[in-house]
């Protein structure tokens, strides 16, 4: 094998490598100063159109600071970037679907659970566009300690905890040049099949993001 085809092999297989373990593990340290200032961020935050979204994959640090404005630790082991009742845990969970499969996002060490292999983008959106964006978060009510409320605060606190998140993931993106859309219309027997959600669990809303 001549030493050109041998070199661009290799290369391939670095490629491979690198794209295989980018999204599947560890996640790289979030973006937590400097930037776009938070004024102009709001002047720039808007859902990039549904019809015509962006196709461009992040790269792993744009989603590593994404998540973590989504509900990363911002002050040692008991605080986030989003507000929860009573101070606790997020009881929102963050999933991640993209072409590697889903993945939970774990503030606890910032990094991406595998649930699945699959790729499942086609088919969480309720609108056919939703499966253009190369990765797409699903916030789910039900992480730890929302057992702790009866209804009807039960369903309004994680309402309410995903309207944070998802403005903070507004406000990220904007800084980013990150595009993104908060979507109601999901598949929820879908998500709750592929992400094995218990009952307890509730499906709330997708974010696509691309660039
Ligand atoms: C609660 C809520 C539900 C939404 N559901 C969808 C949806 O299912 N599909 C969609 O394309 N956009 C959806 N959107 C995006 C809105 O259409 C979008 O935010 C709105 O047009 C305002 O545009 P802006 O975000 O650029 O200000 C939703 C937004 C919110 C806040």
């Amino acid at each position: 094998m001549c030493r050109v085809v041998r070199s661009v092999l290799a290369a391939l297989v670095v490629l491979l490598v690198l794209g295989m373990t980018a999204w599947g593990g560890e996640l790289p340290p979030p973006q937590t100063e400097g930037g776009m200032g938070l004024f102009e961020a709001f002047r720039k935050r808007a859902s990039a159109p549904g019809g015509d979204f962006p196709t461009g994959k992040l790269e792993p640090e744009e989603l590593s600071t994404i998540l973590w404005a989504a509900s990363g630790l911002n002050r040692g082991e008991k605080g986030w970037t989003v507000p929860m009742a009573r101070g606790l845990a997020p009881y929102c969970k963050v999933y991640v679907a993209e072409d590697a499969g889903v993945f939970l996002y774990e503030w606890r060490s910032h990094d991406l659970k595998e649930i699945s292999k699959e790729n499942i983008r086609a088919r969480v959106g309720a609108q056919s566009f939703v499966k253009a964006a190369p990765c797409i978060l699903i916030i789910v009510a039900g992480g730890e300690g929302l057992t702790e409320f009866e209804e009807p605060d039960r369903t309004e606190f994680a309402n309410v905890a995903a309207g944070a998140i998802t403005q903070d993931v507004y406000l990220a993106a904007a800084a980013l040049g990150v595009g993104t859309r908060y979507i109601h219309s999901m598949k929820v027997e879908e998500i709750r099949n592929v992400l094995g959600l218990t009952d307890g669990d509730r499906p709330i809303c997708l974010m696509m993001l691309g660039k």
